[in-house]
């Protein structure tokens, strides 16, 4: 067992980054599958991150509208502190070295995007916020002295002494016997699940890995079912699916069946601004009906090359001209909005274990996340759980991790049909007999590769969504029961244990 009195941090996204900034001067430990920066789906955040920053705009009012978004589901208090704090956020990032758009006044540039009242995202070089603010912070840990960054590396569990997190297993990425490491906290800032669905916009290796391990070791799991699914990926054969960003339709992009028919006109008073989950269900739905739905961006004219860089670099990988030809799009998996059940200080429910980003569940995004919220949930709780966890400890010396026996990786043919399982029963559509199928399923390809804990991490959570899913006969904002149309009229978050999904299934 290797000793150390640095923190750990699980992820190397934004909210890992972030976390290990607030944390400084405390030593730190970060678990880093990829080559920092890399394979993080923050990098891959086009839209931005919301915050209040605007002439006409409030803190009260983005909470308003996060409210709202989240389908009576969201926790006003946190939706109030976090959106209080949005402005703080933005000029630390922008200290930072995170390079806004700016007017030609000096003042933010602000996109709009669905369900928000008004614009409020800040974007930097149009649709690249996440590349941006992720090369900023990445510069700022690797000049950190506090912060050990363990590349190549992923957790694949939690250790607990006395009922309490005391340390964690690690792995080599590429596949090896567990490493253990006994450590003092553990903060878990590497979340998604995007990656158990057979189609989706975020990076492959995001599929609710740390969650499960969080799940296996007993830690309660809240609102697992949400997962958000953005209604605008590119329908271009590729996984990952390339998003298409939501600010594309607040700048005038219209979704159109195969006809040319503005579809969403009929389906909401919002029509493509709707909220992110009426959008996906509508091109869901056109999908299914072999209407091929697509985002015409034509009325843009050649400013969205400039303007939307991002977007524009992946349909002309993709063979697409957006100046000329709609977009084929898709429903694909992009969001969990539940995750490990956190307080306001991104403490779980097991003692020594935080969480933070998208791998905890604040009750910031309810049944369906405002847009740009993601980023902004991530800083406010990333530092939150930081000073949680306390900037003060002990100096610890490097860790040195051993060049452990290789050892082997789940079988892609299994984690294949783990995602046809989800997306065919804990999908956009769902009800009781495709979520029990989902649920046997799963269980059967755990058991057909036992012992590898990167496959129980995936299937853990996996039940959980299905689980929660099934146990919820209602629909409501991003989770749609065909055999359960209606909302009831009082909304509950749910909080369940692995166990308690398993005596479910
Ligand atoms: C987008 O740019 O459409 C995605 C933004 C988000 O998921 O918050």
């Amino acid at each position: 067992m290797i000793r150390t009195d640095r923190v750990v941090i699980v992820g190397a996204g934004l909210a890992a980054l972030y976390a290990a900034l607030a944390l400084a001067p405390r030593p730190v430990l970060m678990i880093s599958p990829d080559p920092l920066g890399q394979g993080a789906s923050s990098a891959w955040a086009q839209g931005g991150v919301a915050a209040a920053m605007g002439p006409a705009d409030s803190a009260a009012q983005h909470a308003a509208d996060t409210l709202r978004a989240g389908a009576g589901l969201v926790d006003p208090a946190v939706a109030r502190l976090v959106t209080s704090q949005a402005r703080d956020h933005i000029l630390h990032l922008a200290a930072l070295g995170a390079p806004f758009d700016r007017d030609g006044a000096g003042g933010f540039v602000l996109s709009r995007e669905a369900a928000h009242s008004l614009a409020r995202v800040v974007r930097v070089n149009g649709d690249g916020a996440g590349a941006a603010i992720m090369a900023a912070l990445v510069a700022a840990v690797r000049a950190a002295p506090s912060v050990q960054v363990a590349e190549g590396w992923v957790a694949t569990g939690l250790r607990l002494k006395g009922g309490r997190v005391a340390g964690i297993d690690l792995a080599l990425a590429s596949g090896s016997v567990p490493v253990p490491v006994a450590a003092p906290a553990v903060l878990i800032a590497g979340g998604g699940s995007g990656g158990l669905y057979a189609v989706t916009t975020n990076p492959a290796r995001i599929r609710g890995e740390a969650l499960g391990m969080a799940a296996r070791a007993g830690a309660v799991i809240a609102d697992a079912e949400f997962v958000q699914f953005h209604p605008t990926a590119i329908a271009c054969g590729a996984d990952p699916a390339p998003l298409a960003t939501e600010a594309l339709r607040g700048e005038g992009a219209r979704l159109v069946d195969a006809d040319g028919t503005r579809f969403m006109a009929a389906l909401h008073p919002d029509a493509d601004l709707a909220p992110r989950d009426v959008v996906a269900r509508g091109v869901f739905a056109e999908t299914q009906a072999g209407r091929r739905p697509a985002l015409d961006c034509r009325a843009l004219g050649a400013g969205i090359m400039a303007d939307f860089p991002a977007v524009a670099a992946a349909c002309a990988r993709a063979g697409i001209d957006p100046v000329r030809q709609p977009i084929p799009v898709a429903a694909a998996a992009h969001y969990h909005m539940g995750g490990i059940a956190t307080d306001r200080d991104g403490r779980s429910s097991l003692p020594g274990l935080w969480a933070c980003g998208e791998a905890a569940s604040t009750g910031l995004h309810g049944a369906n996340r405002l847009a740009s919220n993601g980023l902004l949930e991530a800083l406010v709780f990333a530092r939150r759980a930081a000073l949680s966890i306390g900037r003060n400890g002990p100096p610890a010396a490097s860790v040195a991790l051993p060049d452990p026996a290789p050892a082997p990786l789940p079988d892609p043919a299994l984690v294949a049909r783990l995602r046809q399982a989800m997306t065919a029963g804990a999908g956009v559509l769902r009800d009781a007999q495709g979520l029990t199928d989902a649920l046997h399923a799963i269980a059967a390809i755990g058991a057909a590769q036992p012992g590898i804990p990167q496959l129980a991490n995936m299937t853990a959570t996996a039940t959980l969504i299905c689980a929660a899913a099934l146990a919820r006969r209602e629909s409501r904002g991003a989770h749609c029961r065909t055999d359960f149309p209606d909302t009831l009229p009082t909304g509950r978050r749910s909080r369940m244990t692995l166990a308690e999904a398993v005596a479910l299934r």
